[in-house]
């Protein structure tokens, strides 16, 4: 038998992954990973679109790391495929790897080498070399905060330095497709801003597509343009913040109201107001947290308490709609497949 014996089985799943939207730099059709009995990934279809970022988020054991090792050819998936710039990372690992740049969740460097000397062997194998190698090496350690202790060796950087080393590394050859497994892991608070800023701006600004990994929530909801949320291998739910909000939420919108300090109890007025379902004083900052269903009705309602808060002398100094935690979300949504087949939601 020749060399193309196998071919008709290949072609048939590049078939199947390239449905009708293929320009998308990353996407996945059935991509199933197990390992034994264990199913780490289920049957995942995923699409993340040119230039935006996108955040798969899932607690440990998710499957978040296996999907980003079948991305980049790293690990051989056990059904299903993915195209990842085009090409299948199974058959194209080099290429892939070539054009994406990749963020381990344990980066390794050499450790008697300096950030700098590291960054240059990831340029020299990238074909980069002399004064622009240089200069563009000097670019990313700037991006990533790393100038200061660039001609340090790594092996006395701390975990938050070895992590923005991978991230410059990552840089390196200018791809368009950025994949991050927990970026920000082993970050301070303030050096999680900046890396969130950076990017952020290298997708805003470079058109860059990103997908990064992560199980805290709040960075997700920061940056991310849309989220997949992913659960015992599966996705769940797919969509921005607020998508994933009216799938998962409560059916309600929450607006948050704050009054001149000494001002009367507004909680008898406020309930008062049809559509408004609950009022609550927050303990921490006395915001008056307002529920309101359906959440259709939060227009109206705004109206109803400025005039309610006029009418009764309770001088109002901010109200505004407060958009849903990825926290609440995640818990909706973890609640949702949780429950078992038949019952029927509330
Ligand atoms: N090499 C392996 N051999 C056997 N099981 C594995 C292997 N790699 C991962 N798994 C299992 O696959 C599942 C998914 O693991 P994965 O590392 O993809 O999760 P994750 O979402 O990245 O979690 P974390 O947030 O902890 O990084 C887990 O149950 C894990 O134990
Ligand atoms: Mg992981």
């Amino acid at each position: 038998m020749g060399p193309g014996a196998n071919r008709p089985v290949r072609r048939r799943q590049s078939a199947a992954v390239d449905g009708p939207s293929s320009t998308a730099p990353i996407r996945t059709r059935a991509l199933t990973k197990r390992y034994g009995e264990r199913i780490a990934v289920d049957a995942l279809d995923l699409e993340v679109r040119a230039g935006e970022i996108f955040g798969l988020l899932g607690q440990n054991g998710a499957g978040k790391t296996t999907t980003i090792l079948m991305l980049l050819g790293l690990t051989e998936p056990s059904g299903g495929g993915a195209r990842v710039v085009g090409l299948d990372p199974s058959r194209h690992p080099l290429e892939v790897k070539r054009r994406v740049g990749y963020l381990p969740d344990a980066v390794g460097f050499y450790g008697n080498m300096t950030g700098r000397e590291n960054l240059r062997y990831t340029a020299r194998l990238n074909g980069l070399r002399g004064a622009d190698a240089e200069v563009h090496i000097e670019t990313v350690l700037e991006q990533v905060g790393l100038t200061d202790r660039a001609d340090g060796r790594t092996d006395t950087y701390s975990r938050g330095m070895l992590q923005r080393l991978g991230i410059a590394d990552a840089l390196i050859k200018e791809p368009d497709v950025l994949i991050l497994d927990e970026p920000t892991a082993s970050i301070d608070p303030i050096g999680v801003i900046e890396i969130l800023d950076l990017l952020r701006r290298l997708a805003r600004e470079r058109g860059m597509t990103v997908l990064l990994s992560s199980h805290l929530l709040d960075q997700v909801q920061s940056i991310c343009d849309r989220v997949g949320i992913f659960a015992s291998g599966r996705l769940i739910g797919v969509g921005t913040v607020a998508e994933l909000a009216t799938k998962f939420g409560d059916g309600a919108a929450h607006l948050d109201a704050t009054f001149v300090d000494g001002a009367p109890d507004p909680s008898a007025a406020l309930r008062a107001i049809p559509g408004v379902i609950d009022v609550a004083r927050d303990p921490a900052d006395g915001t008056w947290r307002i529920a309101v269903r359906p959440a259709t009705a939060s227009t109206r309602v705004r109206e109803a308490i400025v005039e309610v808060a006029g009418r009764n002398g309770l001088r109002m100094t901010s109200l505004r709609e407060r958009e849903p935690s990825l926290e609440d979300i995640y818990r909706a949504a973890s609640r949702a497949i949780a429950r078992p087949h038949g019952e029927v939601a509330a």
